[in-house]
C-alpha cells in the first residue's frame, strides 16, 4: 500500500514512521535548567551519527506548539546534557521519567533514581544506567515543532563489569582501528565491551511496545577482495 506523505496528515506520517523504523535505541537524557534543577526524559528518535568527532543526535519535540519540551529548552539554554542508555531492569523507571511533569520537577528523584556527578558537564548521570555519555551541544537543527539536537560526546561511563578490555576498547592491544570487516588485517573485536550483558531495550511501535536485545544473530561484513574470490 502506498502512503503519500505529501497528502496525508502529519499525525499519520508520524505513526507510519514510528511503526516501521524499529527498534529504536533510547536516549535517557539528563539536562538541567538555568537554576540547576535536574530533568530526565527518554527519547527514541536517537542514534549515533559520527565517530570522529563522536556525535549523537536526538529528535526532541514540543509540549505544545511553540513550546519545546523541557529537555530541548534546557539543552538550548545550557549547552550540555547526558545521554544514559536504558537496560531492561530500568525500563519502568525510564517510563516514569517520561511523564509530562511540570517544568522544574526533578524526574530523577520522582523515579527513585540516583544522580551521580558528571566529570565534563554539569548535568549528572543516572547511576543505575549501564552507559552514560556526557555531551556538549554542537547544533540544534530546527525541524518544524521538533529539533534535532546534535551533541558531541566528551566522556563515556561504562559500568565496570561490562568492560572486558579497559585499555583496548574495540581493537586489539596496540593496534590501530580498522573497520568492522572480516578477513586479513581485521582487528575488530566486539567483545571488548560486553554489549549483550547490558540488556539494552529498544522502542518499538505504539502502545508502549519495547524490544529486548537478547535474541541476536551474527553476520560479519564482507570485504570486497573476499567477495571477488
Ligand atoms: C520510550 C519513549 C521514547 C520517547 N521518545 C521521544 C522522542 O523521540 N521525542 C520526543 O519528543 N518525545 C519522546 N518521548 C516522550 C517524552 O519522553 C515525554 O514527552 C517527556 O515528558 C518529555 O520530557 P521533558 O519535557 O522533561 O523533556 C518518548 C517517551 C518514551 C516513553
Amino acid at each position: 500500500m502506498l502512503f503519500d506523505f505529501t497528502t496525508i496528515p502529519a499525525r499519520e506520517c508520524y505513526k507510519l514512521l514510528v511503526s516501521t523504523v524499529t527498534p529504536r535505541p533510547i536516549a535517557w537524557i539528563v539536562s538541567q535548567d538555568a537554576k540547576g534543577v535536574n530533568n530526565a526524559a527518554p527519547f527514541s528518535f536517537f542514534n549515533a551519527f559520527a565517530g570522529d568527532p563522536p556525535v549523537v543526535g536526538i529528535g526532541i519535540g514540543s509540549r505544545r506548539p511553540g513550546q519545546a519540551k523541557d529537555s530541548r529548552a534546557n539543552i538550548q539554554e545550557t549547552g550540555q546534557f547526558v545521554v544514559n542508555l536504558v537496560s531492561e531492569e530500568n525500563a519502568e523507571k525510564m517510563n516514569i521519567t517520561s511523564i509530562e511533569f511540570d517544568s522544574g520537577v526533578d524526574e530523577i528523584a520522582e523515579a527513585g533514581l540516583t544522580a551521580l556527578p558528571s566529570v565534563r558537564v554539569k548535568p549528572p548521570r543516572i547511576a543505575e544506567s549501564p552507559v552514560a555519555m556526557e555531551c556538549e551541544l554542537m547544533q540544534i537543527v530546527e525541524l518544524g515543532e521538533s529539533g534535532l539536537v546534535l551533541g558531541r560526546v566528551v566522556a563515556m561511563h561504562v559500568r565496570d563489569d561490562l568492560v572486558l578490555g579497559a585499555s583496548k576498547h574495540y581493537t586489539g592491544a596496540g593496534s590501530t582501528w580498522s573497520p568492522p570487516e572480516t578477513g586479513a588485517g581485521s582487528t575488530w573485536s566486539p567483545l571488548e565491551i560486553d554489549t549483550p550483558k547490558m540488556k539494552l531495550i529498544g522502542r518499538m511501535h505504539g502502545s508502549g511496545w519495547y524490544a529486548r536485545t537478547s535474541f541476536l544473530f551474527q553476520m560479519p561484513r564482507i570485504r570486497v577482495d573476499a567477495r571477488k574470490k
